[in-house]
């Protein structure tokens, strides 16, 4: 079995985690049975990555998967599939399948609270007046009971939407089809996405990028929240109108936001988000693939195709998520 892999990061340590990990797991004996020679663990975009059985991949270049012409499954190195799906060659039969990694939810339901109470307790007027050895208290904003909204309520926005009512906010939640969670508020469809604007003061993205969620945090969007809300995005760049935010913010409509990923990554360093002290940028780094938990779920979908079956998490293509 030959495995490819393609990391548009060119992360060399991570590959070497994964090739190691995945040729350890696949020596021992349980998976002997699967008669493997090796696997190989070869670069996706090197000639012997054109025989590879397996893609982990994240980002590949369009055309290199549909050059694969032996591929019979596609693993997704992150819990997005956005990057393998804006290929225009994507094959269309062979199966593509997403992490969904417990350890990603817990690190970005954690990102989640750490940027949202740092505004909610003042932590950038706190630092700047530390910066000039003030010592003076500001008014506390109440968080008891604050409504927030969690746009995305499947592996990660569950968990963040849980978390934050676990530490006393009033949590409405907003996903495809209706929910029924304990603690939080659920809805779904144009009316829910209406009442969750206009009713909670921050307001959290962790939705996949489909054609439906592109450019969804826009102008018209940002007027419908409460002033003075906070914006924050874990999902992906493309579901936010860049300049739109900055104009919500600069007209006081929004009072910040908190990124961790945009439209053209990195940052380009003209980016009008550099000079915007209400906005704090972060280079994607809420939830990082963990090599050591998220490889679990990459053998055991390895071990499911090379039993016949299919295996868990696959990728939606009508749904593209
Ligand atoms: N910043 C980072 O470091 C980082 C790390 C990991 C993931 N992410 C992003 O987080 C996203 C979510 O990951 P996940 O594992 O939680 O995905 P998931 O399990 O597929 O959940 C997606 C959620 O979004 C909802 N949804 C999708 N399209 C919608 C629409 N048009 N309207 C309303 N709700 C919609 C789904 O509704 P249903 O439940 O009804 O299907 C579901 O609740 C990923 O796709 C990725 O872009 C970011």
């Amino acid at each position: 079995m030959i495995i490819g892999y393609y990391d548009k990061t060119g992360d060399q340590q991570s590959r070497a985690r994964w090739q190691q990990l995945l040729q350890t797991a696949f020596a021992r004996p349980n998976l002997a049975r699967l008669n493997l020679a090796g696997p190989d663990f070869v670069a996706l975009d090197s000639a012997a990555g054109r025989h590879a059985d397996i893609a982990l991949v994240w980002g590949p270049p369009a055309g290199l998967l549909a050059s694969c012409k032996r591929l019979r499954l596609i693993i997704s190195l992150g819990q997005g599939v956005d990057h393998i799906m804006r290929d225009p060659d994507l094959p269309d039969t062979v199966p593509v399948c997403r992490l969904v990694d417990p350890d990603m939810a817990h690190a970005l339901s954690q990102w989640v609270i750490a940027v949202l109470l740092d505004h909610l307790r003042d932590g950038p007027a706190y630092r700047e007046q530390a910066a000039g050895r003030v010592f003076q208290q500001r008014p506390q904003i109440q968080t008891l009971d604050l409504p927030v909204a969690v746009y995305g309520l499947g592996a990660i926005g569950r968990v963040i939407a849980e978390r934050l009512a676990a530490i006393g906010f009033q949590v409405l939640g907003w996903a495809a089809s209706q929910k029924s969670l304990p603690d939080i508020a659920c809805h779904s469809g144009p009316a829910g996405w209406q009442h969750c604007l206009q009713t909670a003061r921050a307001h959290i993205c962790i939705l996949p990028l489909t054609k439906k969620t592109e450019n969804l945090f826009n102008a018209k969007a940002f007027a419908q929240m409460p002033k003075a809300s906070y914006f924050i995005n874990g999902g992906r760049g493309r579901q936010l109108v860049e300049e739109d935010l900055l104009a919500a913010i600069q007209s006081g409509q929004l009072a910040g936001a908190a990124l961790d990923v945009f439209r053209t990554e990195p940052l380009p360093e003209e980016h009008a988000f550099w000079l915007e002290p209400r906005i704090t940028i972060w280079p994607h780094v809420a939830a990082r693939t963990n090599p050591e938990t998220a490889s679990r779920q990459v053998i055991a979908a390895i071990e499911a195709v090379l039993d016949g079956q299919l295996p868990a998490n696959l990728l939606d293509r009508t749904r593209g998520y």
